[in-house]
């Protein structure tokens, strides 16, 4: 990954604040990655709605696989561009909003179209927050778009508290840093999903203990633990990690295209990484029926990829869908390794493991 000149923009008092915002919201509206300060950690903030920002967040985090990220928004009103109109009249959500809003608490509720696949993991469902910490929510403000930001550390190292543990982590991965005090919680928000349909889970303990959450919820229930995770799972190099991610209803085959393994096969869709591996695709499926083909992107760029990975995974499993049997197969070839196609790589293997 190329090194970037990272900003530090320093809004530890009012007047720094005036000054930081508005820089700050300017590059992440042109699709820019900016640490924040929020009162839980610090965040890794880009806009929510463009795929090509998302997908940065997971090559500067170094991300080996793609988890759902939390969406951030400054006011209720902005929750309409967030979930659907179902979600916004399931009365389990006010009634969480009401209680701990702005602070700690994650709500995961069916998502708008406004909000990218890659946001979601594949998901129908997406994490929404409103923060308590005002410097955050006059960035989302000034910034006009929802904000999607995990914890703004390295995969696999600590959350960060202050900017320093940012800077430390980050630096020359991300374009700027909003430089404030230490997070107060210090710890991430409570996670709840609201499912249609389905009773409250607690997915994450956080900074919003049970017992309040239990008491919110409680004239609609009682608040359960996450689902058990599927059975296929059992299948796949890291158990557990896939219940909650999106699965294409066809079969997925990684193949080598210089000794195809086709048996079996009959109707297809081919992924390719890029157009000149398509091609190659095209030349060994020549024998099968290809209802659909698409590339990750034109040549190798995993940053491009990602942001189109699961839109284009529903699209070649909508195409298959038509008429289609159980031998119907997407084909695909191994993504290549290196930062960000690691995870693209692991998407794929689990979504060929799957059954
Ligand atoms: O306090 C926080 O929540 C911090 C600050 C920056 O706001 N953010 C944070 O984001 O911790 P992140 O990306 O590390 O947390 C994402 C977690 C997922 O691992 C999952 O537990 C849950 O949020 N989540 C988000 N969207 C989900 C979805 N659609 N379905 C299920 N779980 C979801
Ligand atoms: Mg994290």
């Amino acid at each position: 990954m190329e090194s970037i000149k990272t900003e530090l923009l320093n809004a530890r008092n009012p007047d720094e604040v005036a000054a930081a915002v508005p820089r700050a919201a300017a590059l992440l509206r042109e699709g820019k990655l900016v640490a924040f300060p929020t009162e839980t950690v610090y965040g890794l903030g880009a806009d929510a709605t463009n795929p090509i920002a998302v997908a940065r967040i997971f090559s500067a985090k170094g991300r080996p696989t793609f988890d759902p990220l939390i969406v951030h928004i400054a006011d209720r009103s902005e929750l309409p561009r967030v979930l659907s109109s179902s979600a916004l009249s399931d009365p389990r959500v006010s009634a969480l909003a009401d209680a701990f809003w702005p602070g700690p608490l994650t709500i995961v509720a069916p998502a708008s179209a406004a909000i990218p696949e890659l946001v979601r993991a594949g998901l129908p469902s997406v994490g929404v927050r409103l923060p308590a910490h005002e410097t955050a929510r006059a960035l989302i403000r000034a910034a006009g778009c929802p904000i999607a930001a995990p914890s703004a550390n390295l995969f696999g190292q600590l959350s960060p508290t202050s900017a320093a543990h940012v800077a430390e982590q980050l630096s020359g991965r991300i374009h700027a840093i909003v430089v404030a005090e230490p997070s107060r919680v210090g710890v991430e928000s409570t996670v709840v999903s609201l499912l249609p349909g389905e009773p409250a889970r607690l997915l994450r303990p956080g900074g919003v203990p049970r017992e309040l959450v239990e008491h919110a919820l409680a004239p609609f229930g009682p608040l359960l633990e996450p689902a058990a995770p599927s059975p296929s799972d059992a299948a796949l190099p890291a158990p557990g990690m896939t219940a909650s991610h999106y699965a294409p209803r066809a079969r997925v085959r990684i193949i080598d295209p210089a000794s195809p393994d086709l048996r079996n096969l009959s109707r297809v869709a081919l992924l390719a990484p890029d157009d000149a591996t398509l091609a190659r695709l095209e030349q060994v499926a020549a024998g099968l029926t290809v209802v659909a083909r698409a590339a990750l992107s034109e040549q190798l760029d995993p940053v491009r990829a990602a942001s189109q990975l699961f839109e284009l995974l529903h699209q070649l499993d909508e195409a298959l869908r038509v008429d289609g049997d159980a031998h119907d197969t997407i084909l695909t070839t191994p993504y290549p390794e290196p930062g960000l196609g690691a995870a693209i790589a692991d998407r794929l293997r689990r979504a060929s493991a799957e059954r």
